[in-house]
């Protein structure tokens, strides 16, 4: 058993072209065992074994860092959190028994009935963007569409107002920042700033629906945890508080992605045309071969081995989603886009076990609508020529910051 104390190879997740793509550097980050690295102070997991290994052992592997800032705050922004900025651990930064209490709770707003109801609010409203794309030769189609769609599910389902969207994805956009990014001493006070008014906004809104309830996920929570008493409102802002986020930066993420990887790869676009049936499993590889979530983080409660490696208690794991997504040992020739790969689900996109992705249907359901869409509109779509594409420096969430795309022509 080996013990690496530093990184040979020394991986950045902040250096630019690991962020642009970081693809090429999974195959080597794969050869070796589990290592640390400094610069991130955690330990690096890049097969996809290993990753599901941890995923499935909740016991020794907690998730109490999941939503922690990755850069150490400076002093002067946790005295502003300390002012107010009080989420509680639920989900996915809670472990047993308090996950499963939560999670029992919130899975009933995943139900097939809000599905039901929400599929149409998602075409009508994703068939809307698309008619404001107007006569204009080409979109960003992040701006455009995947930017708008996936806040507007996510905040109908939870109840929030059209009109606090800007300033919720703001919001979203500085938590991004502040929990998976580096940001700098002077910006971590502007962001603190921030999420003090974010959590204010789901404490109020929380109290605002207990008194006069609406069809929402936020009063069903309200109704079925009164009925026991078993989840507090904080806790039920918190829980807003973590799907207004998880509910949307993936998603946007994850359709920009899709449609980058359809439209790049010959010919897929004309056989999706014909056949609208090969939609889930183009959904399922585009998860698989361009997740958007590309790492997540655990905690080791006691010493374990990860992957052969003994780590110690309180060792922080960085586990490369991707990097296992594209493991050649789970997928045959992991770098093409294969819409018809048999095993395409077998991906951990959605992480794995108790934590498994709550919304993962409700993804599923959004990229597949707009391919549908947009396939039924735009013959002749394609991506921009002459590109350079720009993503959000983080850890975690990885998607184009624009996507342009050519509507029709040749
Ligand atoms: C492409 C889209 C998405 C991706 C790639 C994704 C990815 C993930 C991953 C990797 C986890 C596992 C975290 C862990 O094990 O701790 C997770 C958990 C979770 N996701 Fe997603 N997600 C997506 C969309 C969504 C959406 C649309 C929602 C809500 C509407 C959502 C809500 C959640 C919640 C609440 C959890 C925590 C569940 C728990 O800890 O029990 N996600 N997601």
């Amino acid at each position: 058993m080996t013990i690496p104390l530093s990184t040979e190879i020394g991986f950045d997740p902040f250096a630019s072209a690991y962020l642009d793509d970081p693809y090429p550097s999974y195959p080597e980050l794969r050869e070796k065992p589990p290592f640390y690295e400094p610069g991130v102070d955690m330990w690096v997991v890049a097969r996809f074994a290993d990753v599901d290994a941890v995923f499935r052992d909740p016991v020794r592997f907690s998730a109490a860092i999941a939503q922690d800032p990755l850069t150490p705050l400076s002093a002067e922004a946790r005295t502003i959190l300390s002012d107010g900025f009080r989420p509680a651990k639920v989900m996915s930064n809670a472990d047993p028994p308090e996950h499963g209490r939560i999670r029992a709770h919130t899975i009933r707003a995943f139900s097939a009935r809000r599905m039901a109801l929400l599929e149409p609010v998602i075409r009508a409203r994703a068939a809307a963007l698309i008619d404001a794309f107007g006569s204009s030769p080409d979109v960003d189609i992040v701006r455009a569409l995947t930017f708008p769609l996936p806040a507007i599910t996510i905040f109908t389902m939870i109840g929030f107002p059209d009109d606090d969207l800007e300033q919720l994805k703001a919001w979203c956009g500085d938590r991004l920042a502040m929990t998976w990014g580096r940001p700098a001493a002077a910006d971590q006070v502007r962001v603190a700033q921030q999420m003090v008014g974010y959590w204010k906004y789901c404490e109020a809104f929380v109290e605002r629906r207990a008194v006069e309830p609406a069809d929402d996920f936020t009063s069903d929570l309200l109704r079925t945890a009164g009925e026991d008493g078993t989840l507090t409102h904080r806790e039920i802002a918190s829980i807003i508080y973590g799907l207004s986020f998880a509910g949307h930066e993936t998603t946007t993420n994850l359709i920009a992605n899709t449609l980058r990887r359809v439209l790049e790869t010959d010919g897929l676009w004309a056989a999706l045309r014909a056949d609208p049936a090969l939609i889930p499993n183009v959904v399922e590889e585009a998860l698989r071969h361009d997740t958007s979530v590309v790492s997540w983080r655990r905690i080791a409660r006691e010493a374990s081995d990860v992957g052969g490696v003994r780590v110690p208690a309180g060792a922080k794991l960085l586990l490369l989603l991707a990097s296992a997504n594209h493991d050649p040992a789970r997928f045959p020739d992991p770098e093409r886009f294969d819409p018809h790969r048999a095993n395409a689900r077998a991906h951990i996109a959605f992480g794995m076990g108790i934590h498994y992705c709550l919304g993962a249907a409700l993804a599923r359901l959004q990229v597949a609508i707009v391919l549908e869409l947009l396939a039924a509109r735009f013959p002749h779509l394609h991506v921009r020529d002459g590109q350079r594409y720009a993503f959000a420096p983080n850890i975690s969430f990885r998607g184009p910051n624009a996507l342009w795309l050519a509507l029709g022509g040749a």
